[in-house]
């Protein structure tokens, strides 16, 4: 299934920052702001471990997140979409690497410890009005 169409991939480049939800074996939800991902494929996320902790203890016991991705377009409204799916992670191979070098580009001081790889399973439109909330695919 292709949950992130071509159109969607456009806009949600436009996110600098994503919400990252994951929950722990008690059912406590964590959420952690996330500025190193991108799309990978159609529906596939990549977030880049650097500093996870919780996010990381959470998804080895219940792989199920959530994500919202929003921005402002050239008009300022707002435009939000929410990503339900799971989450496995990689600590090395071709995703990881791209998520090293995605993040050394940007600030080589900083090491990365994983990749948080999302198979999207849901997208959701949060953006404010008579569609928030809807599913989209
Ligand atoms: C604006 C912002 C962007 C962040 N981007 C990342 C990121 O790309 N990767 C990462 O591992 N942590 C990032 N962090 C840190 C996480 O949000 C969070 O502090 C970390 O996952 C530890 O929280 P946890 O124990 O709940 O996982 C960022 C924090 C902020 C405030």
């Amino acid at each position: 299934m292709t949950a992130i169409t071509e159109e969607l991939r456009k806009d949600i480049g436009q996110a600098d920052i994503v919400a990252l939800a994951t929950v722990n074996k008690e059912g406590e939800p964590n959420v952690v702001p996330i500025f190193f991902w991108k799309v990978l494929s159609g529906d596939e996320l990549l977030l880049v471990d650097i500093f996870m902790k919780k996010t990381v203890d959470n998804i080895r016991v219940n792989p199920l997140v959530a994500i919202s991705a929003w921005y402002k377009d050239s008009s300022g409204n707002s435009i939000g979409y929410q990503f339900k799916g799971e989450a496995r992670i990689e600590t090395q191979g071709r995703i990881f690497a791209e998520g090293v070098t995605m993040v050394k580009d940007a600030e080589p001081e900083l090491a990365p410890k994983g990749a948080v790889i999302v198979k999207v399973n849901s997208v959701y439109s949060v953006s404010p009005g008579p569609d928030a909330g809807k599913q989209l695919s």
